[in-house]
């Protein structure tokens, strides 16, 4: 059996089409389009990130190409995602866009946003972004169990992440598994409870005994859960010391201490209140 600890020292791995994916990236939902985005993505990609996660409905693709640019990183050791929003038609149109306003030649991996509409009819514009390598890797996201199974009976190309809301107050443990089970990664997005898990007692427990932040304790529960993990912020010594997290590992007794907080009942749900 792997151990867990050791097998979150590892920063990558290896996704079911054989892609590889670095398991921390810099979430920029809710950054505006502008100089905090572009600040922020320099930030990430100067303290070693490796891996920016947009999205089309967040509007700030511009921005995070630019950073991209600025910074110097070569574009072939940056994985970038973005997202198809599926209040439009056409996923592999929608691609060319987000590829023209990130000035890149592909994304890393593109996923559907949520499951507007239903899980399937957008698949079949996702394989022809993907058959034309405008995308490297493709997956869904906010898709519960029952949706992604729906998605693999008609998939010729099946998707290999679903990134939902996740940490140990949404430890959807019935999601994890059954991904497991298919071989999709799940992708942890508001892994910090968009803040709000950050002020728990439990949390600053352990981080206090650690000396590490509450911040620190949630993204290493994430990756020794074996997700790939996408905090955001907007500050860079917030960047720089959450990505500060390969070099200690959580107990057994802290993992189960935290998977206790679960407030969803170890559910197969993407999320607990569908917005579309
Ligand atoms: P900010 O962007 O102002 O730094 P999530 O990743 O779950 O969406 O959480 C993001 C929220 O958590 C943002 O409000 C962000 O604030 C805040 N945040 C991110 N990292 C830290 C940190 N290390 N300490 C305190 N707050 C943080």
């Amino acid at each position: 059996m792997t151990d867990p600890a050791s097998a979150a020292d590892r920063r990558s791995r290896v996704l079911a089409d054989g892609n590889e994916i670095p398991l921390l990236g810099l979430g920029v939902w809710q950054i505006p389009d502008g100089r905090e985005c572009e600040d922020a993505v320099r930030w990430a990609l100067a303290a070693g990130y490796r891996h920016i996660d947009t999205a089309q409905a967040y509007r700030n693709e511009r921005s995070v190409g630019r950073a991209l640019r600025d910074s110097g990183v070569p574009r072939d050791e940056v994985f970038l995602t973005t997202k198809f929003f599926p209040g439009h038609r056409d996923p592999e149109q929608e691609v060319q866009r987000s590829l023209e306003r990130l000035g890149v030649d592909f994304v890393d991996l593109y996923i559907i946003h949520w499951p507007q509409g239903g899980p399937t009819w957008a698949w079949d514009g996702m394989q022809r972004a993907h058959e034309r390598g405008y995308a490297r890797s493709i997956g869904v996201s906010n898709f519960d169990v029952a949706e992604l199974s729906s998605l693999f009976e008609v998939a010729e190309v099946p998707p290999v992440v679903d990134q939902v809301q996740f940490s140990p107050f949404e430890f959807r443990r019935g999601l994890l598994s059954a991904c497991e089970q298919r071989d999709v990664a799940i992708e942890a997005y508001s892994p910090l409870g968009t803040g709000r898990h950050l002020g728990d007692r439990r949390v600053a427990g352990i981080a206090d005994r650690l000396g590490r932040t509450p911040a620190q304790v949630l993204i290493r529960w994430a990756l020794q859960r074996g997700l790939v993990v996408l905090p955001k912020s907007t500050h860079r010594e917030r960047i720089e010391s959450n990505a500060q997290v390969f070099d200690f590992a959580l107990t057994d007794e802290d993992m189960a201490a935290l998977d206790g907080l679960d407030r969803t009942g170890g559910t197969d749900r993407a999320q607990e209140n569908a917005w579309w």
